[in-house]
């Protein structure tokens, strides 16, 4: 019988709790052994549930238990997260978490104290819930040098763009209705500002690229300013807008960039909808993966958790490599990387003076009062330069193919 302690009884402690239950058997075949939950480590206590013997507030009980091998960590947030994950890594316990703040923040770190004492540090569900693509970029594409992965990597903002898509609704409406149904939190800021996304890339860069990637150096934009004229738009030009996570090597240099972006039919994350989260990783010799699933939710997430719980027991005593060292990964300056921009302009602008700036566009004209135009490939600082010397620009939206 092996022994875990769960730090955190929220919606993925409890489903972590969950899912070692319902598949108690499957998982002790896998896992080569029964695993208990031994300690649920909560402020709240759960009277009347089948965990209101296992509480413990002090996680002392839990560090100083010898019979406890694993530790999983789903409370969210970075203190006192890394302070625990540290000490339990610290006392011979793996970790196991879902927590990509933490991941984003102290992953390098962790990483090496598991490695340098034989544990392992897991972290399966912090990016895209229930999808595999940590294992699979640590142990499946070895063979390829990671051109570039590029994700939809959060549910809330993608059911909203999915949304406002699909029933022209504008954006405080479905975020409203998004908040009713749970996927979004009160504060949506996370979400909805790409910071989530953000650290998500960041830990998918960290691994794949074999550096540490700092997510405050990540360039990040929403989606709050995406209307629903932006999607008339789209709609007339037969493509649709999501909220990409991206990262590209570019002969050596590196370019990261959450944002909101304007794909064509044939990009395979286009029909990556809803809640649901998408991930393309570009090999040098494999071309095109992709991995799609659920991004978020109870079991999902969980699911994944408990994954990396049977992988740690069944490694008892041998670290998992783990393609990421502390070395800082230098991101190139966005201002460099090139694309195509998606302009809405106030129609007292001439497009004799739109293309007097900006070279050939194609113009789109849909609506009163605006019209919009496609430009030719260009750098973000070309970009803005062009824009400066144009009165009347509404937003722009950059284009990915
Ligand atoms: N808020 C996140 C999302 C949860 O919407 O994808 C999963 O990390």
């Amino acid at each position: 019988m092996k022994k875990i302690a769960v730090l955190g009884y929220g919606t993925v402690g409890s489903g972590v709790v969950e899912v070692l239950e319902t598949n108690k058997e499957a998982v002790a075949k896998k896992a080569g052994d029964e695993i208990e939950v031994k300690y649920v480590l909560d402020l709240k206590d759960f009277p009347g549930t089948p965990i209101e013997h296992k509480v413990v507030h002090d996680i002392n009980i839990i560090l100083d238990d010898p019979e406890i091998v694993v530790v999983v960590e789903v409370m969210g947030g970075v203190e006192p997260a890394y302070t625990f994950t540290k000490n339990a890594l610290l006392k011979g316990k793996s970790v196991i978490t879902s927590n990509k703040a933490l991941v984003a923040a102290k992953g390098a770190e962790l990483l090496e104290v598991a490695r340098e004492r034989n544990l392992n540090f897991l972290f399966e569900a912090s990016v895209g819930g229930g999808i595999p693509i940590i294992r699979p970029l640590n142990s499946s594409l070895t063979a390829d040098k990671v051109n570039e992965i590029t994700g939809i990597l959060n549910g809330t903002t993608n059911f909203i763009l999915t949304k406002m898509a699909s029933e022209g609704s504008d954006f405080a409406s479905v975020l409203s209705e998004a908040q009713a149904l749970g996927y979004a939190e009160r504060d949506p800021s996370a979400d909805v500002e790409g910071y989530d996304a953000c650290r998500k890339i960041a830990i998918l860069s960290s691994i794949a690229f074999g550096k540490n990637v700092n997510y405050e150096n990540i360039y990040t934009e929403g989606i709050t300013k995406i209307t629903d004229k932006d999607f008339m738009y789209a709609k007339a030009m037969n493509k649709s807008i999501k909220l990409l996570a991206s990262s590209k090597d570019d002969n050596g240099k590196v370019y990261a960039i959450v944002a909101p972006m304007m794909i064509s039919p044939e990009h395979p994350l286009y029909n990556v909808n809803g809640v649901v989260n998408g991930i393309n990783v570009n090999g040098n010799m494999l071309g095109d993966v992709m991995f799609i699933g659920a991004g978020a939710g109870k079991l999902p997430t969980a699911s994944a958790v408990v994954t990396d719980v049977i992988d740690a027991i069944k490694h008892d005593g041998k670290n998992v490599a783990c393609f990421w060292s502390k070395e800082e990964l230098k991101l190139s300056d966005i201002q460099e990387s090139v694309k195509r921009f998606f302009v809405r302009i106030a129609d007292s602008v001439e497009k004799s003076s739109v293309e007097a700036v900006f070279g050939k566009v194609n113009v789109i004209e849909i609506m009163k009062g605006e019209y919009a135009f496609v430009t030719e490939p260009m750098s973000e600082a070309k970009y803005s330069e062009c824009a400066s010397k144009l009165d009347g620009i509404i937003t722009r939206i950059r284009m990915d193919r």
